[in-house]
């Protein structure tokens, strides 16, 4: 829990930078079985026996697709000097998830709305516009990093369960994914490097939330 992780002034991985310390935050919120710097509980139900339905996965993809709207708008649109960096990382997702949900829709699926999952992770997103600019920032990180590492081995998990191994655009980066998280992870260091410990330790806060929105929406498949 992160009252142990925030004591003092010294942050495990603040010597290296800001994302090393959100992502020694995150890693401690996995599950053991979900990856092994994980400190909780294995999950009740393990990724490998999950077993959603075509619809889930496309349920998945349209509130995944409502988050990732979100987070590119709200880049594109700041006039923040902060978010200026985080505008055309590489990293975006919504024009690959548009071709993906075309994909579905050629073959007779009609696209469903967002569901809770999506839109309330949304509505907490625009309530941190105004009230913690910087808390973004985390969740930003979390949705994005998460969606390279566990996120891509979810998608080949379900792609060989439901689709014959098809691989979907969200999981296509142009050029080589590592290089672009490694020039961004630069980028956040730059951002924060300034931010005093409080701004600092707000934003490492909501890890917790991050990871329980985005659980949510993994619970379109975690069935
Ligand atoms: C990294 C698995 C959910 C955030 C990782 C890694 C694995 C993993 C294997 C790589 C660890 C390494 O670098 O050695 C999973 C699985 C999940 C899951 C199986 C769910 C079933 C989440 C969620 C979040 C999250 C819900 C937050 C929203 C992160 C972050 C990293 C990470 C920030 C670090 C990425 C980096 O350093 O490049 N995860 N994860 N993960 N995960 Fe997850």
């Amino acid at each position: 829990n992160m009252d142990s992780v925030v004591q003092g002034d010294r942050r495990p991985g603040s010597h290296k930078g800001f994302v090393e310390e959100m992502r020694f935050v995150a890693m401690r919120l996995h599950t053991r079985d979900q990856a092994k710097e994980g400190t909780l509980e294995e999950s009740a139900l393990p990724i490998q026996e999950w077993q959603p339905s075509q619809q889930d996965y496309l349920q998945f993809l349209v509130d995944s697709k409502h988050v990732y709207d979100f987070f590119e708008n709200f880049m594109n649109q700041s006039q923040d000097n902060m978010f200026v960096n985080f505008r055309r990382t590489g990293l975006e997702r919504v024009s690959a998830l548009e071709e993906d949900l075309d994909w579905f829709r050629q073959r007779g699926f009609s696209i469903p709305k967002p569901e809770k999952p999506g839109v309330a992770y949304v509505e907490y997103l625009q309530s941190l516009v105004q009230d913690k600019p910087h808390a973004l920032l985390c969740h930003w990180y979390n949705f994005y990093f998460a969606h390279t590492a566990g996120g891509r081995m979810i998608g080949r998990l379900m792609s060989k369960l439901l689709f014959d191994g098809h691989v979907f655009e969200f999981y296509k980066w142009e050029g080589d994914v590592k290089q672009i998280l490694d020039q961004v992870r630069v980028k956040i260091d730059e951002t924060a490097r300034d931010w005093p410990r409080e701004v600092k330790d707000e934003c490492l806060k909501e890890t917790g939330l991050s990871f329980s929105y985005s659980g949510t929406i993994l619970g379109h498949l975690a069935k």
